[in-house]
């Protein structure tokens, strides 16, 4: 009996004797995540097979009440730093899209550990990302009889992407190679030559055999020459991130406030890095308010220190203004705030990215709009060259500028990969579209203040009495938009209303006259056309916008730029037949003849409003009815 079945032996009779006291054990037991890359050639299942079968391999069903309870008393907080992506692939699995990571989990006498087994297949670049975003520790797979190959380097690339610290390099099927010295060592200086290239500073090599066992629990005799660690030595001994987030300055970002009477305000979520204790000095982010922590509160009773990892909820000396979404931070290393950043952005949906569009973007517990500039350029996973690029497709990864709607807390993700990685979700089909890492803050946004005004908004409109309305006009092009919206603007100033009337051919000679009709030229036109629409507003006009504004993501951009209520979204529907029999400007004969790109209806999609406030239809509606009927839905406008 080896040493480690022999360990394996007690387990079983720990377990069957008191499993109470056995998850207790398993509690005060660190915990390392890692992820292993390699393909089923290189071994990788027998390896994981091996690391299984030599320690003790726990069921789901147990690893399921070790979480829960740890969570119960917040010692394991890496489960939650998961939500990043595990929310948006929750979403995902609702629709029936999966993907295939397996967790598995296994404990040894010193500590417990999680394996991310994720596909080698350069179209699973997005399964690893999966897999890599919460690894302590990456072991990169190497059969001795073939050396570093492309997807050695693919999988290498990923890992210091996504901000793996620890790398094994695990030569495999030694037993292949006769246990060859000068084999492992070329492999590890090629290695070595390409991880430097990466910014890779360093690796633990090990030869090893999974089939033969030689390496993984016990030292081989046939490696005799090999001095280092056994595998499983080297996972016990590493060292995880939740210790070494610990010595970084507090933050806390804000799940929720807790409030259960007016005596008790709390701030709840788990620590991503640092420690805590009363009477240290906090600042509330993006506010700045500083403040003392009165109290850390857990599930067991108030504690005199928290620290990275745990689940906590803190008390402050004084009522500052704090919501989910802030972060607590140390109040002298605060972390920054901005809302524009250089950033990585790793693809992961059939539909390729939009430039320009809104996307939800999720950073730990905030959640913004945010648009992605095009990309500076692509990466080639295999060569780490870089390409040009339009957008962003499956699987790629690209460097681009992003811009959210409002500031965020953040730190370079390098840094903190709590507040640095963040996930774009697209706001039609809920699904995870990509996963980024924020890089720096791209040093514009820190120096243009919003500046506060003294006349309000309220002020310009009480001014003119009315209420601030966007009447926004979509439809076909010849559908009537711009014929509709002029005879409700007329009829509007008749009444003493004070508007403004931006109509998409006018536009497009003046303001927008530097772009076409590509979905990007389409979209930016629109976050345009949107701004004006909103600053009119603001001035206390009825504003009416007639433009195609064809797709449904840009017109509900504009919707939530605006307070509830004030856009109008106004379907001009006029069936497709129609408005080509019509055909006013005679584009439609143009378009059919091919002698124009892109053109709405034809070869350019036209998404329908689903729940437009209001409907008219052109076909059953003269051009003065329908505004009739527009002015009356409208009213008062007080
Ligand atoms: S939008 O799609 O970006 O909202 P917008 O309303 O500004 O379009 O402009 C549409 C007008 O531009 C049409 O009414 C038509 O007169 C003209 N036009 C020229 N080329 C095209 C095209 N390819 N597709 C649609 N409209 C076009």
């Amino acid at each position: 009996m080896t040493d480690q079945t022999q360990s394996n032996f007690q387990t079983e009779a720990l377990i069957a004797d008191d499993i109470d006291a056995y998850l207790e054990a398993q509690q005060h037991k660190s915990m390392l995540r890692f992820i292993t890359c390699g393909s089923v050639d290189d071994g990788k299942s027998t390896l994981i097979g091996r690391l299984l079968y030599d320690s003790k391999m726990i069921f789901e069903d147990q690893l399921d009440a070790l979480e829960s309870d740890s969570k119960k008393v917040g010692t394991q907080g890496q489960e939650i730093d998961f939500a990043l992506l595990v929310d948006g692939l929750a979403a995902e699995r609702e629709q029936g899209i999966t993907i295939d990571v397996a967790y598995r989990f296994f404990a040894t006498e010193k500590r417990k550990f999680i394996v991310a087994d994720c596909p080698g297949h350069e179209q699973y670049t997005r399964n690893m990302v999966t897999g890599a975003s919460t690894a302590d520790l990456a072991i990169i797979l190497i059969d001795a009889r073939k050396g570093v190959l492309v997807q050695t380097r693919r999988h290498s690339f990923l890992c210091k992407l996504l901000g793996i610290r620890n790398i094994v390099l695990a030569v495999n099927k030694m037993d292949l190679v006769d246990y060859d010295q000068p084999t492992f060592e070329h492999i590890v200086a090629d290695y070595r030559a390409f991880a430097n290239e990466i910014g890779i500073e360093d690796f633990t090599a090990i030869p090893i055999s999974g089939l033969a066992g030689d390496n993984i629990t016990t030292n081989s005799e046939a490696t005799s020459w090999y001095e280092g660690p056994t595998l499983i030595d080297h996972l016990e001994t590493v060292e995880v991130s939740s210790a070494v987030n610990r010595e970084k300055p507090f933050r806390l970002p804000v799940q929720w406030v807790n409030r259960p009477n007016l005596d008790f305000r709390g701030f709840s979520g788990l620590v991503s890095s640092g420690t805590v204790r009363p009477g240290d000095e906090l600042r509330v982010l993006p506010s700045g308010k500083t403040s003392k922590v009165k109290s850390i509160v857990t599930f067991e009773g108030e504690l005199e220190e928290g620290f990275a990892g745990q689940s906590l909820t803190i008390t402050l000396e004084d009522e500052v203004d704090c919501s989910r979404g802030d972060v607590l931070a140390t109040a002298d290393a605060p972390p920054e705030v901005s809302d524009q950043f250089e950033t990585s952005i790793v693809w992961m949906d059939d539909e390729d990215l939009t430039v320009g569009r809104s996307y939800w973007l999720k950073l730990g517990t905030q959640m913004v709009s945010a648009t992605v500039q095009a990309p500076k350029y692509e990466i080639n996973v295999n060569t780490m060259e870089h390409l040009a690029a339009k957008t962003l497709q499956l699987n790629s990864i690209g460097v681009a500028e992003l811009t959210t709607d409002r500031p965020i807390v953040f730190e370079p993700y390098e840094k903190n990969r709590t507040l640095g990685g963040f996930i774009l979700i697209d706001k039609m089909t809920n699904r995870t579209v990509a996963a980024g890492m924020l890089h720096f803050s791209l040093r514009r946004a820190q120096n243009v203040h919003w500046q506060a005004t003294d006349i309000t908004r309220e002020a310009h409109a009480n001014l003119k009495n009315q209420a601030p309305r966007v009447l926004w006009f979509t439809g076909l092009s010849g559908s009537g938009k711009s014929t509709i919206a002029n005879e409700v603007e007329k009829r509007l100033n008749l009444m003493n209303r004070h508007t403004f009337l931006l109509d998409g051919d006018n536009i497009r000679h003046g303001l927008n006259k530097d772009l076409g009709f590509t979905d990007t030229d389409r979209i930016e036109n629109i976050r345009r056309i949107g701004e004006v629409a909103k600053l009119m507003a603001d001035a206390g006009l009825v504003v009416l916008t007639a433009f195609i504004s064809p797709f449904r993501a840009e017109r509900r951009m504009v919707r939530d730029m605006l307070p509830e209520g004030e856009f109008i979204e106004v379907f001009v529907d006029t069936p497709l037949e129609v408005a080509e029999e019509r055909d006013v400007k005679g584009l439609y004969k143009k378009a059919r003849a091919g002698d124009l790109k892109n053109f709405t209806g034809i070869d350019s999609p036209y998404e329908e409003p689903e729940n437009a406030e209001i409907r008219v239809n052109t076909v059953e509606m003269t051009a003065e009815e329908a505004a009739a009927y527009i002015v009356d839905q409208i009213m008062p406008l007080r």
